[in-house]
């Protein structure tokens, strides 16, 4: 540990491997995984078609650069397309990197259409990455913390309130409207239909840019592809990585027709952006989601949960709301600092807090009624300690 940077700061349990909804210690320990790497193994650990997948392109070929045609990388930005109905797409390596892209082609958007110090509305508790432009437009004051002088160039609204956005756009050259329509590290706070729509309705009218930040909410975690999905509406930039490899390390910034003639050649690069492997595992996991009926299950299984954590915690007077859709669920609970994730960990369940007082629940698409049952039942016995009203 000692030769790590301390920038993290793990918990002491380590796990050896893992099979499907499930996490093992070196001794056998068993953990049921609610968190899944943070909304990253939809598919569950190892899943045994993505193992193949990896172990035939690690064979065949892992990478070649962009100086070259990679017709993996094209069979992954179709499948993309087709399910997002976008026009184009960028590959890279993270979601924070995939929302650089983003904010790249929103200042090559502004400054086609010469307009004077452009702005991108953010939002209060947004999260969108660790990099210095990302960062910038994160809306948490400690993950800033430190790291000043940020890049300039955002403007912050209010989320779910709209005459915030409308008052910012009434006042400056807006570029963009960049947000998550479940903002996940901010608490599973969830946009509104009418916020959404109202959003696209200005951004059509302004021809102002409309990114939808789906690292987390996307690749079927909210019970559909892509949550933006849900209230009937269509961005210009959309940005995915997470679940989108199953571990593999990829993000992905996808546009329309307007957005894909801003870069050029030259313009914008990754060495290993959309090699052959990752995309390969990409395409895979992509299929298996299509073929298991997965967002459909997320949906289902989700509601089967909320409704079940509900019911196994409506006399206990720590909860203030149960939220989510699909499997991206929050329970938000009065009691700041609690030792509530390493209760859980004791009684074999990895969950996790943001916001200081949000239990966070991302398990894998996957799950069936018996692992959902067993995140409730724990969960509730967990909150009734923590509660007068038992
Ligand atoms: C909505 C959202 N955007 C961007 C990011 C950054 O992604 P990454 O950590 O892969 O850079 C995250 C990470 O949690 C996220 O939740």
């Amino acid at each position: 540990m000692n030769y790590l940077m301390k920038n993290y700061n793990p918990l002491s349990i380590s796990f050896d491997n893992g099979k499907g909804c499930y996490l093992y210690t070196k001794n056998g320990a068993k953990y049921l995984d609610a968190i899944s790497g943070i909304g990253v193994c939809g598919l569950g650990h190892c899943n045994s078609e993505i193992s193949k997948t990896i172990n035939r392109q690690s064979q065949k070929l892992i990478h070649v650069s962009n100086l070259f045609n990679i017709k993996n990388q094209e069979l992954l930005a179709k499948k993309l397309c087709k399910i997002s109905k976008m026009s184009s797409a960028f590959f890279c390596n993270s979601g924070s990197e995939a929302n650089e892209t983003a904010i790249k082609l929103v200042r090559l958007h502004a400054n086609n259409k010469n307009l004077k110090n452009s702005k991108i509305i953010v939002f209060d508790k947004a999260w969108h990455g660790r990099t210095i432009a990302t960062l910038s437009a994160t809306g948490s004051s400690n993950a800033q913390k430190g790291f000043k002088p940020l890049l300039s160039g955002f403007i912050r609204c209010k989320f779910n309130d709209i005459d915030s956005v409308k008052k910012a756009i009434s006042k400056n050259n807006i570029a963009a409207i960049m947000l998550e329509t479940i903002q996940g590290e901010g608490g599973i706070r969830i946009a509104s239909d009418n916020f959404l729509k109202e959003i696209r309705k200005i951004t059509e009218k302004k021809d102002i840019l409309l990114i939808i930040d789906e690292v987390q909410t996307g690749m079927g975690r909210t019970g559909k592809w892509f949550s933006y999905q849900h209230s009937n509406i269509k961005p210009d930039i959309i940005t995915l990585a997470k679940g989108l490899g199953n571990g593999v390390p990829i993000g992905v910034c996808l546009g329309n027709n307007k957005v894909s003639k801003l870069f050029v050649p030259g313009s914008h690069g990754s060495t290993f952006g959309g090699n052959p492997f990752v995309c390969a595992v990409a395409s895979k996991v992509i299929d298996i989601i299509n073929e298991e009926n997965l967002c459909k299950q997320s949906k289902i299984m989700g509601d089967y949960l909320i409704s079940d954590l509900k019911e196994r915690t409506k006399n206990l007077d720590i909860i203030n709301e149960i939220r989510g859709k699909g499997l991206m669920i929050g329970i938000e609970i009065y009691k700041k600092n609690t030792n509530i994730v390493k209760d859980c960990l004791n009684n074999g369940l990895i969950i996790n807090l943001t916001s200081e007082n949000v239990i966070r629940l991302l398990p894998p698409l996957i799950i069936k009624k018996n692992h959902a049952n067993f995140i409730s039942k724990t969960l509730s016995k967990i909150l009734k300690g923590y509660s007068n009203e038992k």
